[in-house]
């Protein structure tokens, strides 16, 4: 496949939650980017802005009242033809994932059966999802676990014949990701990789995470609060509001000129590792619920920059700045050349 040829293309995605007989709520509402080989994109933005409903999304791993009623889902598989995933049948469905797209969900324990040892849940994954219709061995299956498992600096003969509750979380949280590898996926979604663990743990998962991009070159979409490890992992970034993306960009733009108000907050909000300490703000406000959206800007009730036209326009990504291979720097701002994101140093005597 041509790099220049995105992996995943998403166009006009919504993904709505059914909350009554006659309700529905939107928490993804019309989401469109592209993602080319080998990159990483980091989704951030606060919580119940729609980041794990776009990557359950993605993969058609919706909850029972959840669905995607709109949009298209381009990706270029191993074989060099392009589906759309969202027309795939359920059979399809089922090797696409794991054999081409993986994801490690939000919050490591659920995902394990807590009564079967790591090395059987590991045996029946990838008997579940044999590739090619082929039943792997037992030999291939003890050979490709322990594979994985060191691929995540875990030793497999001490992982394999433990249960769950025998590991500690950080191990947990590795084991999952070497379980989403285990079919030699090229896209994985990570849903919160590092959230509670201790600083140290997160630093071993952001290095494994590092590490294997390198060794194995997939393309991958991260999820998270934490802004530091976009910083670090991701090529791109997107942030999130109210089911949007409402602004995208490198790691660069992002983080020393971001344009919409609600990323320029969001990256206020943290301090700096290095340099003077800078005056810190919050967002004032909590987002708007989805059920009951203002028309115009969703953000404008919590922005310093709002209009009178942001009361009846809902803005559309805009270019800022074009670059090739979806690295476009865009966001959702009537007000973006005016958006000022440079931070206040407070000086000396602090
Ligand atoms: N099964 C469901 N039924 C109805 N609404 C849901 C369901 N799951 C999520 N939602 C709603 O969808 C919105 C987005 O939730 P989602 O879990 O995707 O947010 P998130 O950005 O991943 O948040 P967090 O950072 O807390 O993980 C929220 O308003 C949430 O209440
Ligand atoms: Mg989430």
């Amino acid at each position: 496949m041509n790099s220049n040829t995105p992996i995943l293309s998403a166009e006009d995605l919504v993904v709505r939650y059914q909350t009554g007989s006659r309700q529905h709520v939107d928490a993804v509402r019309g989401v469109s980017f592209d993602l080319y080989p080998g990159q990483s994109l980091a989704l951030v933005g606060e919580s119940g802005c729609g980041k794990t409903t776009l990557g359950l999304g993605l993969l058609r791993l919706l909850p029972r009242l959840g669905s995607v009623p709109h949009g298209k889902l381009s990706y270029v598989g191993k074989d060099g033809k392009t589906i759309d995933v969202l027309k795939l049948s359920r059979q399809a469905l089922r090797r696409w994932r794991w054999e081409e797209a993986a994801i490690v969900f939000q919050g490591a324990m659920n995902s394990f059966n807590p009564v079967m040892r790591i090395g059987d849940q590991m045996a029946d994954t990838m008997r579940a999802h044999q590739v090619g219709g082929v039943k792997p061995t037992k030999e291939q299956i003890a050979e490709k676990s322990a594979e994985t498992l060191r691929l995540v600096r875990l030793e497999p003969k001490q992982v394999l014949p433990s249960y769950p509750h025998e590991l500690s979380g950080g191990m947990r949280q590795r084991v999952l990701i070497a379980m989403s590898l285990l079919l030699d996926p090229r896209l994985l979604i990570l849903d919160e990789p590092t959230t509670a663990l201790d600083i140290l743990t997160q630093r071993a998962i952001v290095d494994v995470l590092s590490e294997l991009r390198e060794k194995l070159g997939f393309t991958m979409i991260f999820i998270t609060h934490d802004l530091a490890l976009a910083a670090e992992l991701a090529d791109r970034v997107a942030t999130m509001y109210a089911g949007r993306i409402i602004e995208t960009g490198s790691v660069r733009d992002i983080f020393s000129s971001a344009r919409h108000p609600y990323t320029a907050g969001l990256i206020n909000a943290v301090p700096p590792v290095t340099g003077d300490l800078p005056t810190l703000a919050s967002i004032p406000g909590s987002p708007p619920s989805l059920a009951t959206l203002p028309a115009g800007c969703a953000f404008r009730d919590r922005c310093e920059y709002a209009i009178d036209d942001c009361a009846t326009t809902d803005p559309q990504l805009d270019m800022i700045e074009g670059r090739a291979e979806g690295l476009s720097h865009t966001a959702a701002c009537l007000r973006w050349q005016d958006v000022d994101s440079k931070r206040e140093v407070v000086t000396a005597d602090v």
